[in-house]
């Protein structure tokens, strides 16, 4: 949901400012753009489309870039199409504040009527502009005061924001500030940056602070002085980064999507590993106490996506183990719909970004009512997971594809890590129950390597059916948590339709739509329901369908009647679901790569979700 960054040291700005646009892009890519010092004074460049198209405007332009200190911005439109003056920057008053945001203004209506009643012209439909205006209303030009300014002008707003600011008035400073949306301050040598993650700042530094809601940032070459919101200054722990950027490059891979796909084995291996010691799951995680998981009455698992998908895995996973009454509930509805949530239920909020506005407001709601939350997150110190009582981190690595795959899985097995946890001090499995379990988890990233072969089959697979206007997902339980994913996987980054169904629901309706050629993917993992799958799957076969059948190593149902057979290793059932996804991301892939779709960056979509 849009990225932004910014420079400020002794070297060009432009080029360190471009690089790390293009590690944000991942945000938001309909539009990018650039504002800063040159000779000629504050210059604002900026386009719809890439930060490729950015580059190519820049040399168009012909204007000396050369400067010291700059802001940037990569788009995900919110207010007013993606075009050329929707982007930003935004320039405030006569061009002499430049201002880049991150999030929604909510009352930027009414703050807009009332700028242009004082003479401010507007050239955008967005709200961010109206934040630009808003500065250079209240700046009185002093050297020292922009971040008062903006100080002033934040506690004016409604709605979320991360800003970037700069103002002719100090060519060499950058004000920086949060409300609920991600804000990192790079902490270099006579240099520093902000920015929306840390990606953008590795390339230069591995040391950062994280900005709090409601702080503003002074951030010059030689300090960085944080504020709260009365203007007092607040200490910042630096903290540093421990990967490298060879974790956010493609390494090879055609596209990030496949890379990420290819390292579910070390992801999955980097969650369980730390958490089982002498065949026991041990969490030293923050706030895991046997004592907080012994006695919980109710457990919500919340998220968006694909998040809330892996909760839909949990879910079954735990009912089944702990026999505890479990719901996973899709964020944007928890948080209208007025939950019921006692003093002793468990929330399970899952966010790969750990910044998804919905979920994070779901956290919020949990925790108001007295919940005890775990958060399960891949980005370390994000806003969820330095708010909720407990982290759970997914030692995923950055994952840069728009479309989570690496992410997901670690998101599975934090979740089984959890499920044998609380059945076990709940004594709903003995010592010797915990140890096999636990033998199955360590043995887990093995068979998810074994189902990565698959990926010469999946791709022939796709091929055949990438044409296809529209694809179902069937499945059962577990694999219907997973049939879900499949075919989010498929119609976010191939933009081919598709629906996911419980099996045994198709015949109440939706059947209708099947029709001679159509594709049914059937996912059938569970032993128990093997036959039930295949009457589903005799009926679609019935009606023209061609079907695809993803199972285990010992399926013993009648095959005959599907076109294709995927057969997955064998695992423990309650976890198949880590292991019956693998084609069908691999399958959603190569159909996008056959479709000549942008695999990464699929349109309409950004990778971290900040906006209601
Ligand atoms: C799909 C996908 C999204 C996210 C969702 C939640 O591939 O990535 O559906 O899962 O936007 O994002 P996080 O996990 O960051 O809260």
């Amino acid at each position: 949901m849009c990225g932004i960054v910014g420079f400020t040291g002794r070297e060009n700005a432009l080029p360190i400012l471009i690089k790390g646009l293009y590690s944000l892009e991942y945000r938001g890519y309909d539009s990018a753009g650039i504002a800063a010092f040159t000779k000629e004074g504050l210059r604002v460049v900026k386009t719809r489309g890439r930060i490729a198209n950015l580059e190519e405007k820049i040399r168009e332009v012909g204007c000396d870039m050369e400067c010291t200190c700059g802001i940037g911005h990569t788009r995900w439109a919110t207010h007013g199409e993606p075009s050329d003056r929707n982007s930003h920057p935004h320039l405030g008053g006569k061009g002499k504040v430049a201002v880049v945001h991150n999030g929604i203004i909510e009352n930027y209506k009414e703050l807009r009527e009332r700028l242009e009643a004082h003479g401010y012209e507007f050239k955008s439909e967005t709200d961010t502009e109206t934040v630009a205006h808003l500065v250079d209303y209240l700046h009185t030009g002093k050297q020292e005061d922009l971040a008062k300014t903006v100080l002033a002008a934040v506690q004016r707003l409604r709605g979320s924001y991360a800003l970037g600011v700069v103002s002719m008035d100090n060519t060499q400073e950058i004000v920086a500030a949060r409300r609920g949306n991600p804000l990192v301050i790079g902490i270099g040598e006579g240099e520093n940056m902000i920015a929306s993650d840390i990606t953008a700042i590795i390339s230069r530094t591995r040391k950062f602070i994280i900005l709090d809601d409601n702080e503003v940032a002074i951030v010059r070459p030689d300090e960085v002085i944080v504020m709260n919101e009365f203007g007092d200054k607040v200490e910042k722990e630096v903290q540093t980064v421990n990967w490298d950027m060879s974790a956010a490059e493609k390494g090879g891979y055609q596209h990030f999507m496949l890379k990420e796909i290819m390292e579910q084995p070390k992801a999955v291996t980097d969650t369980v590993t730390p958490r089982i010691k002498n065949n026991a799951v041990c969490f030293e995680d923050n706030g895991l106490t046997d004592e907080r998981l012994r006695d919980i009455e109710n457990i919500h698992i919340i998220g968006c996506g694909s998040a809330l998908h892996a909760g839909m895995v949990g879910k079954r996973v735990i009912e089944a183990m702990c026999r505890i009454r479990c719901s996973a509930e899709v964020a944007s509805e928890f948080r209208y719909e007025n939950p019921i949530i006692g003093k002793k239920d468990m929330c399970i909020v899952i966010s790969q970004s750990g910044e998804t506005a919905d979920t994070l407001a779901a956290m919020r709601l949990a925790k108001q009512a007295g919940a005890f939350t775990i958060a399960i997150v891949n980005v370390v110190s994000s806003t969820i997971a330095r708010e909720a009582d407990g982290v759970l981190y997914t030692w995923a690595g950055p994952e840069i594809a728009v479309a989570t795959t690496k992410a997901y899985s670690a998101q599975l097995a934090a979740l089984y890590l959890i499920s044998v946890k609380i059945a076990r001090v709940r004594g709903l499995i003995s010592i010797g129950d915990e140890r096999a379990l636990c033998a199955e988890l360590q043995r887990l990233p093995e068979c998810v390597t074994e189902a990565l072969k698959c990926q010469p089959d999946m791709q022939r697979i796709a091929t055949l059916y990438a044409n296809r206007p529209s694809v179902f997902f069937l499945g059962r339980g577990l694999d219907y948590a997973a049939a879900l994913e499949a075919s989010l996987k498929l119609k976010e980054i191939s933009y081919i339709h598709s629906e996911a169904y419980a099996a045994g629901e198709l015949k109440h309706g939706t059947i209708s739509l099947i029709e001679d050629g159509t594709l049914v993917v059937a996912l059938a993992t569970q032993p128990a329901l093997f036959e039930k799958t295949v009457s589903n799957i005799r009926e679609v076969v019935a009606r023209g369908a061609s079907v695809v059948l993803v199972t285990t190593d010992d399926f013993t149902g009648d095959e005959s009647v599907c076109q294709h057979i995927i057969r997955l290793p064998k695992c423990l059932y309650e976890f198949s679901a880590s292991l019956s996804i693998i084609p069908m991301q691999l399958f959603a892939y190569y159909v996008a790569v056959e479709r000549n779709c942008d695999v990464d960056k699929p349109r309409n979509l950004a990778k971290s979700v900040t906006v209601e």
